[in-house]
């Protein structure tokens, strides 16, 4: 047994397999977000957007390190070298300002295992 598939139908089901997760993760984002004004606070954005990037070492630890909130904000809306920008269309200000203040006073989160 190939550890890869090799039927046709096969080499469907593992492509839909790779594609699905970059789906829902777009599609989460748009349903609870998108600039409607509907992000329910700092830590949702942070839960829903930065965390998936952020929390997974994608990108760097950023709570616990009492980052300035310009700072935070100016990241998000220019991009960072690898740290892609987010747009008002998707992450309207007020919503940035709750993300940067919940992340500038978060705790480290506990270190895994
Ligand atoms: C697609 C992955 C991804 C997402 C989503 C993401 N970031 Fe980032 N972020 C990165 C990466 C990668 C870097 C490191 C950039 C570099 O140094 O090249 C970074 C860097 C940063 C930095 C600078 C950290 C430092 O050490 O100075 C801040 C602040 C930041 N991100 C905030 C956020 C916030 C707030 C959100 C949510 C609105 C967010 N990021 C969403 C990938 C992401």
């Amino acid at each position: 047994m190939s550890p890869l598939p090799d039927s046709p139908a096969a080499k469907r089901t593992f492509a839909a397999c790779l594609a699905l997760p970059l789906a829902l993760f777009a599609c989460t984002a748009a349903a609870d977000g998108d600039g409607d004004g509907v992000w329910k606070g700092g830590e949702n954005v942070y839960a829903k957007v930065c965390g998936h990037c952020h929390d997974t070492g994608i990108g760097p630890q950023v709570k616990g390190r009492q980052l300035p909130a310009p700072y935070i904000t100016a990241v998000v809306r220019h991009g960072f070298r690898a740290m892609p920008a987010f747009p008002a269309s998707f992450i309207d200000d007020d919503a940035l300002q709750q993300v940067a203040d919940y992340i500038a006073n978060a705790p480290a989160p506990v270190a895994k295992p």
